[in-house]
């Protein structure tokens, strides 16, 4: 996979290593936004058919992209909060079930389930963070394991740790949870789109995933993949689109109780929306183009000299075979000043993410190894 960068508008002064936060919009995404934003000011230009077809288009690259041969499971929402809480909304607990995540996992994964336990008298489960110097994910992931038993109702969790880029090695955890028929609920918002996750493979219950980072879509924009358990459960709102025959606009006053199959009755009202789904086509229609795999192989040549020598210098990274590579944290050595080094990459126009005790380094295909001698030397500068 060659460099991407043409295809952006990132200036060169920029170094831009914070994806994980918000991407960049390549130029396609861009020009798609202008363009359906233009067409708005024409609506007698937007066909009828635009409410639906383009949602279908992007449904099944989404599908692809997540290697499901069921489009119709897979619905547009607006944020990973609002995937969860149609999750949380179908799921009845007993008194003393479990609820397992993990800990420091992203608030709009954590919030529902606190809720839910407090409805049900349930018990929120939090596996630490084991703190090891080596092999620290190897712990993790023995501990996840471990604390999957007969009380396990529910295990909520993403692919990695947001923070750090820890791997978990969820097909094992499917195995497990499945043992104990518990459920499994994965938040793929920083791994869909640049790892690979196969819904055949793994088989989640859910999985929920933000659009506007590794899925270069506009902020506002998220997915949703519910699998069977979700197929007959209650939406939290009720949209006319997602009933039967919508598509037939004169006659949605003839109120239709039944709903599209599968997981359409999920999705939010107006999905159709014009700009958003029209930029979220030409996202995943590159993204699905590079391939995960193609990207994570990318960063992890771009990155792992630049992991190696920061460790050399006294940061702790997670040892490359227990994280991801388009993501992963950083922990500096106690006696650095962050304040010092937070104005250093500023004034080198160096952007990454500061979440708990990590510096959060993310990359895509627009940048290069220089990206990275540059992080690096800032951050020596500092040491
Ligand atoms: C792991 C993870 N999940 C979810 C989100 C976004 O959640 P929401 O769409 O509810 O704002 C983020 C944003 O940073 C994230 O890192």
């Amino acid at each position: 996979m060659l460099n991407q960068k043409q295809l952006f508008d990132i200036p060169e002064e920029v170094t831009y290593l914070n994806i994980a936060s918000l991407s960049p919009s390549f130029k396609a995404v861009e020009k798609a936004g202008i363009d359906a934003v233009l067409q708005k000011s024409k609506p007698y230009t937007i066909p009828v058919s635009d409410f639906f077809d383009p949602v279908t288009e992007l449904k099944g690259l989404f599908a692809k992209l997540i290697d499901t041969d069921e489009p119709e499971r897979v619905v547009s929402i607006p944020s990973v909060s609002y995937g969860m809480a149609t999750v949380a909304n179908n799921i009845k607990l007993n008194p003393n079930d479990e609820i397992l995540v993990i800990e420091e996992q992203f608030p709009s994964n954590i919030y529902a389930w606190k809720k839910l336990a407090k409805t049900y008298g349930a018990k929120i489960i939090t596996i630490q963070n084991p703190g090891l110097k080596d092999y620290n994910g190897k712990q993790w992931n023995q501990d996840i394991l471990d604390a999957i038993t007969v009380n396990t109702a529910l295990v909520a969790m993403g692919q990695i740790h947001w923070s750090n880029g820890t791997l978990f090695d969820v097909k094992a955890i499917r195995k497990k949870t499945k043992e104990h028929n518990a459920l499994l609920v994965i938040d793929g918002s920083q791994t869909i789109g640049a790892f690979p996750f196969s819904v055949k493979e793994i088989q989640p219950d859910a999985l929920i995933c933000a659009g506007y980072k590794w899925l270069f879509g506009p902020y506002g924009c998220a997915y949703a993949y519910y699998g069977s358990y979700f197929d007959h459960g209650e939406p939290i709102e009720n949209n006319w689109a997602n009933r039967l025959d919508s598509e037939k606009l004169s006659e949605l006053t003839n109120y239709q109780p039944l709903y599209k199959p599968l997981s359409n009755r999920y999705a939010v009202g107006e999905s159709g929306n014009f700009i958003y789904v029209k930029m979220q086509i030409e996202a995943l229609k590159q993204v699905t183009k590079w391939t995960p795999k193609a990207i994570q192989d990318y960063c992890k040549s771009l990155s792992i000299d630049a992991a190696k020598e920061l460790t050399d210098l006294g940061c702790i990274i997670e040892h490359p075979e227990y994280r991801s590579h388009h993501l992963f944290g950083v922990e500096l050595p106690e006696h650095v000043n962050i304040d010092f080094l937070k104005t250093a990459l500023q004034n080198q126009n160096i952007h990454v993410s500061f979440r708990g005790k990590y510096i959060r380094i993310s990359c895509h295909l627009y940048n290069t190894t220089d990206d990275f001698k540059k992080l690096v030397k800032c951050i020596k500068s500092v040491l």
